[in-house]
């Protein structure tokens, strides 16, 4: 299942994400926001973090108006790796190096074509079990 959350800014790329999601057959759940009323990032990064953190969720997916603040508060929750990417390579380099578990991005900043490439990058790229990774995946742990 993919979580997914988000905050007035990133509503509207939200919707075309679930669109997609749907389409391509994915299990996910919307932890909000539901309008473009102003609200707090925070409250919907950390639903998402705590629902990925817990394994309620494989991954999760955050949108705010520049998936800054979203990706900061989400870093917040132990176990959380979350990838502020508006690129496709770093969206595969995160999942292949990183084993990044929530993707974050910026709806003020990317047009809806470029996020659904980056969603699609990011949900079917696995992690590259490389034993390198994995000793630097511990060591941000390890703090
Ligand atoms: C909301 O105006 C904006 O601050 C928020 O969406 C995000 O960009 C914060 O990092």
């Amino acid at each position: 299942m993919i979580a997914l959350g988000c905050d007035h800014a990133g509503f509207e790329l939200k919707q075309e994400i679930i669109q997609y999601l749907e389409e391509k057959g994915y299990a996910y759940q919307d932890y909000g926001c539901f309008s473009t009323e102003s609200v707090d990032y925070p409250d919907f990064a950390h639903a998402v973090a705590k629902a990925v953190a817990s394994h309620e969720a494989e991954q999760g997916i955050l949108i705010c108006g520049t998936g800054i603040g979203i990706s900061i508060a989400a870093n917040k929750v132990k176990g959380i790796r979350c990838a502020h990417c508006h690129d496709v390579f770093s969206a595969e380099a995160t999942r292949q190096h990183n084993d990044a578990n929530i993707l974050a991005m910026g709806a003020r900043v990317i047009g809806a074509g470029l996020a659904l490439k980056i969603v699609e990058t990011f949900l079917t790229t696995p992690f590259s079990e490389d034993p390198r990774h994995i000793r630097r995946i511990e060591k941000i742990e390890a703090v």
